[in-house]
């Protein structure tokens, strides 16, 4: 089964992605996270290209770079994975791509990221796609506590076209679960259970 989390910086991805590998595991179910862009080799070089703030990168070669470090991912550890009935939990997946160079960017045609993602996730669809819905001004209050990286740097007008950008990809896919990234860290650990 591969799952993925999506919503923009700060949302609280990574709090429930631990919480729910544990839950999974103490019912037996195997479970591997990855995060991306990373996750293999060469995709965590690839990640602190992406990220570096120093980089003055042009958009296409963003989109590719994350394109690239994701076919890697995918075919080195996803679906062998996924083959071998591990859970698969994403720290973000293609739809990132889509909410942030697509939509966040907004120099690129929607239609060709959507091709791409196709071909770098080698055709891969997520089972489950839990978004984690917050407003810009708590994302940022949150991500204050750490240094800003090269995505992150690219200022609140980006941003509130990637949150735009998300809500027209749920729209879109019926695989998504919305839920209130406000709420206390255990009300929505709570309601992604009953998911699963
Ligand atoms: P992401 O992986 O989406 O960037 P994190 O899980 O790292 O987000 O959370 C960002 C920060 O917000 C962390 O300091 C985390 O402890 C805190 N946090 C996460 N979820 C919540 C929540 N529901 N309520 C309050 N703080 C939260
Ligand atoms: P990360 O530190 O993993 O952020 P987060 O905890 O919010 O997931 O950094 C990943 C950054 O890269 C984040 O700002 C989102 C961005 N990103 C894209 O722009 N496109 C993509 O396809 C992916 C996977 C991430």
């Amino acid at each position: 089964m591969l799952i993925n989390f999506e919503g923009i910086d700060g949302c609280g991805k990574s709090t429930q992605i631990h919480l729910l590998k544990q839950y999974l595991e103490e019912h037996g179910r195997q479970v591997q996270v990855y995060r991306e862009p990373g996750g293999t080799s060469i995709a965590e070089k690839i990640r602190s290209i992406l990220l570096d703030s120093k980089n003055n990168m042009s958009v296409v070669s963003e989109l590719l770079l994350f394109s690239a470090a994701r076919a890697q991912l995918v075919q080195e550890k996803i679906i062998p994975a996924l083959n071998d009935g591990v859970t698969v939990i994403l720290d973000r997946f293609y739809d990132s791509t889509t909410a942030y160079q697509g939509y966040g960017r907004s120099v690129l045609p929607i239609d060709e990221i959507c091709v791409l993602n196709k071909m770098a996730s080698y055709g891969l669809v997520p089972e489950i796609t839990f978004y984690l819905r917050i407003s810009q001004k708590l994302a940022s209050e949150r991500r204050l506590k750490h240094a800003q990286d090269r995505i992150e740097m690219a200022g609140n007008e980006f941003y509130s076209r990637v949150l735009d950008g998300y809500e027209k990809i749920i729209k879109e896919h019926s695989r998504f679960i919305v839920l209130d990234g406000a709420q206390p860290i255990e009300s929505i650990a709570k309601e992604i259970r009953t998911h699963l």
